[in-house]
């Protein structure tokens, strides 16, 4: 079975990336700067600790482990965080993604899985969003992540790399064995900041605007399951193998649900009220977010097990229970 090295395998949905595609067989090389990933989420795997700009590791690493796919998580990926600090955004996401992709081909790698997003569509004019839909991104980190996605396509032609853009709608939830889960520092998002504020453990959950043109005012997003994600990259990667086109794909459930739903299903959960108050609406966020993946689903014989909302924050709470303080609450 081929190497595949996994750059931001220590994070989110990398480390559920790794457990998945090492459960299928897959040898596994995480490289991760640790910058923001967690050392516990991938202590039983090789671990090169390194930025992926880093070239001379990053062709040392391909070489040393006959690395013969990339799967790429490493990036920032906060939507409010880009319009206030553009520059992180293109320095991380683009400059360093430029370079890894310099690596990637000097050292002969053909096969390229990119973790793209939502993002990349900015307002759409139609939902279920489908994959031809218009990308015209309105914060910084869609704009960042459909630069690579523009780039890919020139590094084909002339290097061959073949290539999928995953385009995950809202990751959420946690490995349901409980190995896994989220812990970003800081945390921005919705379902971690909703569980910790329904335990009491953090102040009241800002809702960021009531006046958007949805059913009830909030913003409305299309949540899926870390797992499911996770899945997808082994079926993206089998698909290469076979020798299909590159292309992109959208990875979400189709349901549209508002921040109010949210909290509702956080509250069914937790068995508790989640404190809250309307604030102003977060600048770069779009009024709704919801997709199609019929392409994946066709084509990569995806096919998600979480599509409840219920059942994905039952596993972000089931985590949250465990490790309160994230990978710091493990013994
Ligand atoms: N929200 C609040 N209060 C909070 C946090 C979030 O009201 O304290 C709202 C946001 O405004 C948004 C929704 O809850 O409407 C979800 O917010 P998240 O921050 O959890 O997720 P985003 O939709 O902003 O972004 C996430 C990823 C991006 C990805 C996007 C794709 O962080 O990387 O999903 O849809 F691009």
């Amino acid at each position: 079975m081929s190497t595949v090295l996994v750059t931001g395998g220590a994070g989110y949905v990398g480390s559920h990336a790794v457990k998945v595609l090492a459960a299928a067989g897959f040898e596994v090389v995480v490289l991760d700067s640790l910058v923001n990933g967690h050392r516990e989420a991938v202590s039983e795997y090789v671990l090169v600790e390194a930025d992926v700009s880093d070239t001379a590791v990053v062709r040392e690493t391909i070489r040393r482990h006959a690395v013969t796919a990339v799967l790429h998580f490493a990036a920032f990926l906060s939507v409010g965080e880009s319009v206030q600090a553009p520059v992180r955004y293109y320095d991380n996401n683009v400059r360093k993604t430029l370079a890894l992709l310099e690596s990637v081909v000097e050292e002969s790698v053909r096969r390229f899985v990119f973790s793209s997003t939502a993002a990349v569509y900015g307002t759409p004019h139609d939902v279920p969003i489908v994959e031809d839909h218009p990308t015209r991104p309105i914060n910084a980190y869609g704009q960042t992540k459909l630069a690579i996605e523009h780039a890919l396509p020139h590094y084909e032609t002339a290097y061959g790399l073949r290539y999928t853009c995953l385009r995950y709608f809202n990751a959420a939830g946690a490995d349901p064995s409980g190995e896994l889960g989220e812990d970003h520092r800081p945390e921005i998002h919705l379902i971690p900041l909703a569980l910790a504020a329904a335990a009491g453990a953090r102040p009241p959950l800002e809702i960021f605007g009531d006046d958007y043109p949805t059913t009830d005012g909030t913003c409305e997003r299309d949540y899926v399951h870390v797992t499911d994600l996770a899945q997808a990259h082994v079926l993206a990667l089998g698909r290469l193998a076979a020798g299909a086109q590159s292309t992109s794909y959208n990875l979400a459930n189709g349901r549209a649900y508002s921040v109010r739903d949210v909290l509702d299903s956080v509250e069914r959960v937790v068995g508790q009220p989640v404190p809250c108050h309307v604030v102003g609406r977060r600048s770069g966020d779009p009024a709704v977010l919801v997709a199609s993946s019929q392409r994946a689903r066709e084509e990569l014989g995806w096919a998600p097990r979480f599509e409840a909302i219920d059942d994905i924050v039952r596993t972000a709470w089931q985590w949250r229970r465990t490790h309160p303080a994230g990978y710091r609450s493990r013994p």
